[in-house]
């Protein structure tokens, strides 16, 4: 079995830096160590160089930092071609560009096209696992699916639900949602490295049928993840009310149908009230804060204080194309700013623990990803402190590893990611230009 050992400063966590400092654990002249796809050991270079076998291969990646590769727990791959699509708010976006854009995944050719391109720009920002919303159509599922197993990558994916309150040709049935999903959990669930998230859009594009027959699809495979979007904007939570006028709150809807547990996933939560944190702390639901979108649409402000103080689990995310950027960096630099709004400090320690094992931990992935503790599988990135001008200079003089992070975080982007590697492969290299120069459309 081949050895592989990238030699850098290295940081990993331990546990939430925010309850205990220490479990940040950063080494200066760090090494990790590969061996058949998962980390063996990682750790001192001068603890470990002794172990390394004379055949071993070792990278010299010094003057950089590794970290453990990037989670984004919100994203829609088939939104990639209309990022950066303005609108007056969430509702009038769907109608105006989402839906006219995801129709197009209908034709399977597109829909690998887009998911190629998705994937490689995932791994071009760092980000080695993420929860992805397809579209209505299973050959969406099984295009994104099919792009991430043939890179190996560790991804968790599903076909949209969708049955109301959405053009004729985006809807499916209760029945057609229900058999669609089961063959799609058939195929991929645990296949190689993908997960399977059965995937209602949100309440109003579900009727209670349809909500009914994805919580028994739920129950039926209590290990799949599922994922819907929650409390984003005044106006969805205003028309949840209408149509679903029993329920205490939104959320409730949800929980209704039995769709809050481990797991499971709710884009944006911005709108929620006490006693609907408490019951995400309760069910163990977890958050995907979603701040360049709730910013460029113009949603609202995530509360970081009041979702700390209730135990509910929180985790970072784009949600591209209402979100504007790929990268889990800029993704933190807006969280910075939406939580400092609210009077909330978040370091950029933590934020860097929210993108990688706090997401990984809250979603029962800690024993796989999230870390580099032996026995991981070996998804990292290499982030390059002298990337850009302005970061190279600003680096030079910092003085803690809390300093360093938070200079990525916020002037970091793509061009910050020297290297991915996902299973201990090399997906991604900043540097090389043939497969830069490949992933530009021609024509
Ligand atoms: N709510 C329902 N669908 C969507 C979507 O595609 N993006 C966002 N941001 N919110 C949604
Ligand atoms: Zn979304």
């Amino acid at each position: 079995m081949t050895q592989s050992a990238y030699r850098a400063s290295l940081l990993t966590f331990a546990g939430d830096p925010g309850l205990a400092p220490q479990a940040a654990v950063h080494h200066e002249d760090g090494v990790v160590i590969v061996e058949d796809g998962r980390v063996s050991a990682a750790g001192a270079w001068s603890a470990l160089a002794a172990q390394l076998r004379a055949d071993a291969t070792v990278h010299d990646r010094r003057g950089k930092l590794i970290v453990p590769g990037f989670i984004d727990t919100h994203i829609h791959f088939p939104q990639t071609d209309m990022i950066a699509s303005p609108a007056p708010g969430l509702l009038p976006w769907l109608e105006t560009y989402t839906f006219p854009t995801e129709r197009r995944f209908e034709d399977r050719a597109h829909a690998e096209d887009v998911a190629r391109f998705f994937v490689d720009e995932l791994l071009a920002c760092g980000t080695t696992t993420a929860l992805v919303y397809c579209t209505v159509h299973p050959q969406s599922a099984d295009a994104l699916f099919a792009a991430s197993h043939a890179r190996n990558v560790r991804m968790v994916a599903g076909k949209v639900l969708m049955d109301r309150h959405c053009p004729e040709f985006l809807r499916d049935t209760a029945q057609s949602a229900y058999d669609d999903s089961a063959a799609l959990i058939g195929r991929w669930h645990n296949r190689g490295r993908q997960l399977y998230a059965l995937t209602p859009r949100f309440a109003p594009t579900s009727t209670e049928a349809q909500l009914e027959a994805c919580g028994a699809l739920a129950r039926k495979h209590p290990d799949v993840f599922i994922q819907s979007h929650v409390a984003e904007n005044a106006d969805e939570v205003k028309w949840v009310a209408d149509l679903f006028p029993g329920h205490r709150s939104y959320l409730d809807v949800y929980d209704h149908y039995g769709l809050l547990r481990r797991r499971a996933v709710y884009g944006h939560c911005i709108w929620l009230d006490d006693h609907d944190r408490r019951r995400m702390a309760q069910t163990g639901a977890l958050a995907a804060h979603c701040p360049t979108s709730n910013l460029f649409l113009g949603s609202g402000l995530f509360d970081f204080d009041k979702a700390t103080a209730s135990g509910m689990p929180v985790s970072l995310a784009t949600d591209v194309g209402g979100g504007t950027s790929f990268s889990m960096l800029q993704t933190m630099n807006e969280a910075h700013k939406v939580a400092r709004m609210g009077g909330h400090h978040l370091s950029a320690t933590r934020m860097f623990w929210l993108a990688t094992a706090g997401a990984a931990a809250a979603l029962d992935l800690a024993d796989r990803i999230g870390t580099l503790a032996p026995a991981s599988e070996a998804d990292f990135v290499v982030l390059d402190p002298a990337a850009t001008p302005l970061l190279a200079r600003r680096t030079a003089h910092v003085e803690s590893l809390e300093d360093l992070l938070f200079a990525f975080a916020l002037l970091g982007d793509d061009r910050a990611v020297y290297e991915t590697y996902a299973a201990g492969e090399r997906v991604h290299g900043r540097d090389d230009r043939d497969s830069l120069d490949s992933r530009v459309p021609r024509g």
